[in-house]
């Protein structure tokens, strides 16, 4: 199964690895004020990472999951009509592939060539994902993107002599702020043509508060297992015990006035992060640090959010019940 590493793109224009930049974001996250600290969302997705998301995925309380199925299984053939043929059909951080298989096998029933392009994080899990894939389409190429979204969209770049697809789903638009996200997509939008389209899934606001918290908390564990791999990989990319894992807490919080869930880190006992280098940082006990956000779109934000990115909604999936959508979009320059 190709892998392409496209992290070349990066280096080459920045000169920056993509782990220098996590590095640096941990480094400038922590020297912030008293519970103001951030860290990269970035962390949480290293190969082990990637398997707990995708145990929480198979979770019940993680609600997301099931309903993008819901969508998919319904209208995957409707949304591959609109995939032409020879289409070249591009993933953003497509994690594990059920769902993106739906799409696929919607595709290759309609016997059409079209190269899809899994664009991830880690080689080792793309490879593993893609390989669970291998043998079963004859139309549907397979290959993987090792990078970061900004490399593929600068890798889109070159194929403008066929149609092209975007798929975003899992809501991670949502882990960017309202604006940041509006600024992707819109940057998407300037590399694609008009007849290409982006489809992304989005989470809505339409969930009880309680069920949303269940969702960033499950009753197995999976989703603080998740979130306290994340604090440990910060000493695999130092390599060094830079940070005490055991003095943190995960600690979501549903912000109902701005419709996100909000994830931090409760610092239990104070402690000082020691990075080869720099000053010791203190955290003080009862001290939050965030590293991840997932913002739910009611129909209103969507709107905003499309006309945010210059883009047109052609056509919107939803659950019966409204609360969760798949969007197809398109550009007019
Ligand atoms: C919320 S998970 C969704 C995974 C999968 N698409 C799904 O729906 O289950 C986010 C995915 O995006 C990837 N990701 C996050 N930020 C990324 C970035 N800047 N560049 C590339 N991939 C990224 C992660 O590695 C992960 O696979």
């Amino acid at each position: 199964m190709p892998i392409i590493d496209i992290r070349s793109i990066y280096h080459s224009t920045t000169g920056a690895a993509l782990e220098d930049g996590i590095r640096a974001s941990i480094v400038t996250g922590l020297t912030h004020s008293y519970n103001e600290k951030v860290l990269p969302g970035l962390l949480l997705y290293n190969e082990e990472g990637l398997r707990l998301f995708e145990q929480m995925t198979y979770q019940p309380d993680y609600y997301l999951t099931g309903l993008e199925i819901d969508i998919l299984s319904k209208y995957a053939t409707e949304i591959a009509n609109d995939i032409p043929e020879g289409a070249l059909l591009l993933e953003l951080g497509a994690g594990a592939l059920r769902k993106t298989a739906l799409l696929l096998d919607a595709i290759e029933a309609q016997k059409k060539k079209v190269t899809y392009f899994a664009l991830d994080l880690d080689k080792p899990e793309l490879v593993r994902t893609l390989n669970e894939l291998r043998g079963r389409y004859t139309h549907v190429g397979l290959a993987g993107l090792w990078g970061t979204y900004d490399d593929g969209c600068i890798w889109l770049k070159q194929f403008n002599d066929c149609p092209r697809v975007i798929l975003w789903l899992g809501s991670s638009v949502g882990n960017m702020t309202r604006k940041e996200a509006g600024q992707f997509i819109r940057g998407f939008g300037e590399v694609l043509s008009p007849q290409d389209r982006f489809i992304i899934a989005i989470d809505t606001r339409s969930h009880s508060p309680e069920t949303v918290r269940t969702a960033y908390n499950d009753r197995a564990g999976i989703t603080r297992r998740f979130a306290m791999n994340a604090l440990s990989s910060i000493n695999d990319l130092f390599n060094a015990k830079v940070i005490d894992v055991s003095c943190f807490a995960y600690s979501p919080y549903y912000n109902e006035v701005n419709g996100r869930n909000e994830a931090y880190f409760r610092c239990l006992k104070q402690t000082q992060v020691c990075i080869s280098s720099e000053e010791p940082i203190l955290i003080h006990e009862g001290e939050y640090i965030r590293f991840a956000y997932s913002h739910k779109y009611d129909r209103i934000e969507r709107q905003l959010l499309w006309s945010s990115a210059n883009a047109r909604a052609e056509r919107e999936w939803t659950t019966e019940k409204e609360n969760y959508t798949v969007t197809m979009l398109s550009w007019t320059w």
